[in-house]
Order: C-alpha cells, then structure tokens, then sequence
C-alpha cells in the first residue's frame, strides 16, 4: 500500500502514543516491523509560537521512517503554519489528529473535537495539502459520542479535502479507551472512501490482527497500546499474517534486554533524568504476565538510576528460572 507516493511495507504501523511512542520506542518498534511510525501529537498553535518543547518532539530519526508528524489544532492557517514548520524535519508525511477524547484537546475544540464539524475537517485538510509537499493523512474515531456517530462523513470529507490515507480507530470520543471497539464502522469507511484506510483498535496479537484485516478490508492496520512493552508484536504480525508462523514471544531475557536498550536510547535522546522516570512505565508494561509481575511492577515505580533497572531487570530473569 501507499501513502501517496510513499511505499508501506509492513503489515501493522505502530499508534502514535503521547507520552509514550517516544523516539526510543519508535526506533525499536521499526527494528521489530513496524510499517510507519507517528510522533506524539504536536500542537500547531504551541509551534506557531515557538515553543520549543514542540519542536522538539518532531525531531525523527532516519532509523523510524517511514514516520509521519502528528499536528493538532483547529484553525486551518495555523495548522498550515505548523506544517510548513514540521517540513524543516522532513517527514515522509503529515497527519493530523482528529481523534484525541483528552478533556484539555477535545475540551479546546481540537482533536475529536474536529468530528463534530466535518466542513471545519475539510477546510484544514485542504489548507494543510494546500501548504506542503508531502502527503497528509487524518487519524479519527468513530465519532464523538453514541449520538454522533460519523466516521463515514468525515473520512470522506477529508478525501475531499485531499487525505491520502485516513486511520479509523473504532471508538467515539466519549468512550475514551472502554470497549467494546466497533470494526464495523471501520468496514463502512473502508467502503466509502477511495483511499488507504488503516483500521486500529484493540490488536494485541497476531490472531486479532488477522480478525481485524478479514472484518474490515482496510489496507493496513495500527496498533497502540499492544505494542507497549511488546515492540515485537509486529514481527509476531508480519510472520502469522505472511507465513501462517506464530512466532514465541522472546525469552524473559531476551525482553529485559529489549528494555534496557530502549531506556539508554531514550536517555541518550532526552536525557537521562527524564528517562527513567519513563522507564517506571515502560518497566511494567515488558514485564506484564511475568512470573512476580505484580511485586516488580511495584519495584519498577522506584526505578532512579540505569543500575536499578539493570539490577530489577536481572531479578526477573532469575525469578523466571525458579521452581
Ligand atoms: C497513552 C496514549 C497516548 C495516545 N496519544 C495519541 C496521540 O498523540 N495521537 C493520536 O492520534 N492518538 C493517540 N492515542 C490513541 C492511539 O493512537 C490509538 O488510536 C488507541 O490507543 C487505540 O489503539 P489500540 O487499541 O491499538 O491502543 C493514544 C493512546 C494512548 C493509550
């Protein structure tokens, strides 16, 4: 599938996740298939007034590309500024956040927010396409709420505004994160619009993987939260979803080195500080299932130095071997 002109290869992309799909973590769920990444939402009107921190969450590294910026906001010439801005980084592409249910993005007009006003969706589309070279896709929900369900009208007022590819997660905005997820709505998109659509919402394996491609018919899939402190989810995917193979999850080892990695990436990038604080998070989520899960997710949360984790990492390992 394209993105545009840009080739996906890959069979599942990873979310973009504030706060979460640091760079660190994007880079590792590339090495491990991830067909595109996404940075963390960026605010276009926080860009527009040179806030640093902003700029800085565009940074990509060559080693995530395929990767999009992600921009969010609700005036189409400032979105417009924004995206002139994010070019500096040379994104493979844009894609604009019409789907965030947080009461301090939604609660501002922005995010899902957008939903309620599929003309407002079009216009920023269009204004983006209108001030960029690359392509620029749209990532929305269901709708806002169990009233207002209407996908179908977005997507296709941003295909007629010029997306190249629209995301549907299968949830309104008042739903947040509880289920159920509705892939049905994700079909009727999929029917509606003639570009890619990528489905998303609960995938956590392979096998759900499959369910959501066979239900839908989207082009390609993305996943978020089963790719936390399970980057090989999409080397688990690419190898059911091509080869019928399920892959082992990598030995406990194996995962505790995974995380030591991408906590000294995340240090090398934003600090050290700042990492392990991440780390606590990151920590809990690659040992989830673990045997002593539940004491070390507690142990996890005291986390202060790379040694700490090192030393927490080689107590679950041996944890495993025991009995
Ligand atoms: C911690 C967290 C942060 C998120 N941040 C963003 C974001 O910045 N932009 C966005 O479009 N979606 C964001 N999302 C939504 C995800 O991209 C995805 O749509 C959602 O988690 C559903 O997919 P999943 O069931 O695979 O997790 C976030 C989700 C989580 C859990």
């Amino acid at each position: 599938m394209r993105i545009g002109s840009v080739e996906i290869t890959g069979r599942a992309a990873l979310a973009p996740m504030a706060g979460v799909a640091d760079p660190a973590f994007r880079r590792i769920c590339r090495e491990y298939g991830a067909a595109f990444t996404v940075t963390e939402m960026v605010s276009a009107k926080a860009l527009t007034y040179g806030d640093q921190k902003s700029r800085e969450l565009m940074t990509l590294d060559a080693r995530e590309r395929p990767a999009a910026i992600q921009l969010f906001g609700d005036d189409p010439d400032t979105l417009a500024s924004a995206a002139r801005m994010a070019m500096a980084q040379k994104p493979d592409w844009l894609d604009i956040n019409m789907g965030c249910p947080a009461p301090k993005i939604a609660g501002n007009h922005c995010g899902s927010a957008l939903m309620r006003e599929p003309e407002l969706c079009r216009r920023i589309v269009k204004a983006v396409v209108g001030a960029v070279d690359v392509p620029v896709t749209v990532k929305i929900r269901k709708g806002y709420s169990k009233d207002e369900v209407n996908a179908v009208e977005v997507a296709k007022a941003c295909e007629d505004g010029g997306a190249s590819a629209i995301t549907v997660h299968g949830r309104t905005r008042d739903q947040m994160y509880a289920p159920p997820v509705d892939w049905d709505i994700i079909r009727a998109v999929k029917r509606a619009v003639s570009v890619p659509v990528i489905g998303n919402g609960d995938v956590n394996s392979p096998e759900s993987a499959a369910r959501l491609y066979e239900h839908t018919g989207c082009d390609l899939i993305m996943i978020g939260r089963g790719a936390l402190g399970a980057p090989w989810v999409f080397q688990a995917v690419e190898a059911y979803l091509t080869h019928g193979v399920r892959l082992p999850d990598p030995p406990v080892a194996k995962r505790m080195d995974v995380l030591c990695r991408q906590i000294e990436l995340a240090a090398s990038l934003k600090g050290e500080r700042v990492a392990l604080l991440e780390a606590r998070k990151h920590a809990s989520w690659y040992m989830r299932e673990l045997r002593g899960a539940a004491i070390f997710r507690g142990e996890a949360g005291m986390i202060a130095t790379m040694e700490d984790l090192r030393r927490l990492c080689w107590r679950v390992i041996r944890r495993q071997e025991e009995e």
